[in-house]
């Protein structure tokens, strides 16, 4: 069995679909990632294994999509600045992305 193994060196629980689809660089928390253009943003973080988008404001707790049709909130993230719904956009070239601090941050 071929293990997949994400940006952070661990196995990834989702794969990339299209592995070989033009890539275009976005930057997380100033770490570099090549994710496959126009492809949903949640799905392809999800497919370089970032699965924690932002902790709880309250508990701390980390959060990463869930419904993936913009109803659960939970795959929340920083896109240049504004607070945006993951699961509702698509990656593009440049983006810039950080990941909402959660207790005692902000
Ligand atoms: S994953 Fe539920 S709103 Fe984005």
């Amino acid at each position: 069995m071929r293990r997949i193994l994400g940006c952070s060196g661990r196995p990834v629980l989702f794969r990339d679909l299209s592995p070989d689809a033009p890539r275009v660089r976005v930057t997380l928390d100033g770490q570099v990632l090549h994710l496959p253009a126009g492809a949903n943003l949640a799905a392809a973080l999800l497919g370089a294994g970032i699965t924690t988008f932002r902790m709880t404001p309250v508990s701390g707790a980390s959060r990463g999509p869930f419904c993936m049709m913009g109803a659960c909130f939970d795959c929340l993230i920083g896109v240049e600045g504004v607070t945006r719904q993951a699961c509702m956009m698509q990656v593009s070239d440049g983006m810039v992305l950080t990941r909402p601090l959660g207790k005692g941050g902000a």
